[in-house]
């Protein structure tokens, strides 16, 4: 009965594990959602908005307070400048604006460039969108690389007549990588060439550590022509469950993915734009609030894995940290098994970072697994006190 473009989907990763995490009560550092709220005032923001009777549909493009909240977030942290009548859409979550993009700028047989390893809603929507992926691999830091890096030969051979599509997603799931500018502006040299667009996911835009610099690549000169951003409310302000998208860039750009908004779900959530709105006018302590906890909870866990013998990788953004696990992991273990013993055995859950990869490159992976810090101190010390335990 399933068509063949969904016959070939299974369950996620993501849905065995949470399913095994709570069968065995598991230390959850598995799906990348916090487990605490955001800020009080924004819930109570949307709590308004519901008493308020904001409750029909919201204008299909996006709230107009929404939107120009975006474009002022965008002005006030990228110099960006963007009129929020033509330049900003709103979608149910990024993932959404992910799915619609792809259908907007994709013909069946068009080739869309994929870093991998890749949040794994971008390879279905090109499935679903019957274009064709390829795929870019990062490759792990080594003695040569302090960071995650890119072989630029493979880069440029991932590049065909038939590009239509780039997705970069910076600051990088699962990672943690920044992309820097020199590869960004490679990047981009090579999407202009081919006449393409350059989809930008920077849901993580506000979880950049230490020294690091998010750098928006719609900001780099020549590339607003060619580049979508994406983002959402969801990791910046702890309410992934509300589902608050957006995409912005060139009037053209947007409109199109628009086209596809108005058939997929019309519109979003229309008390939480009202709420979203007001948290990306929160202050700039706010971000570095929000910066700094992360910060202590990116160490800690650091600490605890490398006591424990995992080699953490270094994290210059997101919530996420990616480390090796060969001196856990029993001869002939892929990163499922290991992951999966981790979690029945020792009662701590992670995501196996294959998921992430395609079929013929998760070999390069099966020594890793990524762990969410996304958490409370009380479960991070759980956490901790298990991984002693190994
Ligand atoms: C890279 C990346 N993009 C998009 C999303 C989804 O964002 P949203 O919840 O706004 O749909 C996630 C969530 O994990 C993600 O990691």
């Amino acid at each position: 009965m399933e068509s063949a473009r969904v016959a070939s989907f299974g369950t996620s990763v993501f849905s065995e594990f949470s399913r095994l995490a709570a069968l065995h009560g598991a230390v959850n550092l598995g799906q990348g959602f916090p487990d605490f709220d955001g800020p009080k005032e924004i819930a109570q923001a949307a709590i308004d908005a519901i008493n308020g009777g904001v409750n029909q549909y919201a204008v299909g493009q996006g709230a107009p307070v929404l939107r120009a909240a975006i474009a002022a977030h965008s002005q006030r942290f990228y110099g960006q400048v963007l009129d929020p009548a033509s330049e900003i859409g709103v979608t149910s979550g990024a993932t959404e604006a992910i799915f619609d993009a792809v259908q907007a700028f994709t013909n069946p047989g068009d080739e869309v460039v994929l870093f991998e390893p890749f949040y794994d809603s971008y390879l279905a929507s090109v499935q679903l969108a019957q274009a064709v992926p390829r795929f870019v691999r990062l490759r792990a830091p080594d003695t040569a690389h302090a960071q995650w890096w890119l072989d630029d030969a493979e880069l440029e051979a991932a590049f065909t007549p038939r590009t239509k599509l780039v997705i970069v997603n910076t600051p990088h799931n699962p990672t943690g990588k920044l992309f820097t500018r020199a590869e960004l502006e490679r990047i981009g040299e090579l999407t202009r060439k081919a006449g393409a667009v350059l989809l930008s996911d920077e849901v993580y835009e506000h979880l950049v550590f230490d020294a690091g610099k998010h750098v928006r690549p719609a900001t780099l000169p020549g590339f607003k022509d060619f580049t979508l951003t994406i983002s959402s409310g969801g990791k910046s302000f702890s309410f992934t469950g509300w589902k608050i998208g957006w995409h912005l860039g060139r009037a053209e750009l947007v409109t199109a993915v628009q086209k596809v908004h108005q058939w997929v779900t019309f519109c979003s959530g229309a008390p939480f734009q009202v709420a979203i709105a007001k948290a990306l006018e929160l202050p700039d302590s706010y971000f570095q609030g929000f910066v700094q906890s992360y910060t202590q909870k990116r160490d800690f866990l650091t600490a605890a894995l490398n006591t424990a013998g995992f080699e953490v990788l270094p994290c210059e953004g997101t919530y996420f940290l990616m480390a090796r696990t060969d001196r856990h992991r029993r001869a002939g273990e892929d990163d499922v098994a290991f992951c999966r013993r981790l979690l029945v055995d020792h009662g701590i859950a992670t995501i196996p970072t294959s998921g992430f990869h395609s079929a013929e490159h998760a070999v390069h992976v099966h020594g890793m697994a990524r762990f969410a810090f996304c958490k409370t101190e009380a479960v991070l010390q759980a956490a901790a006190d298990r991984l002693s335990k190994l």
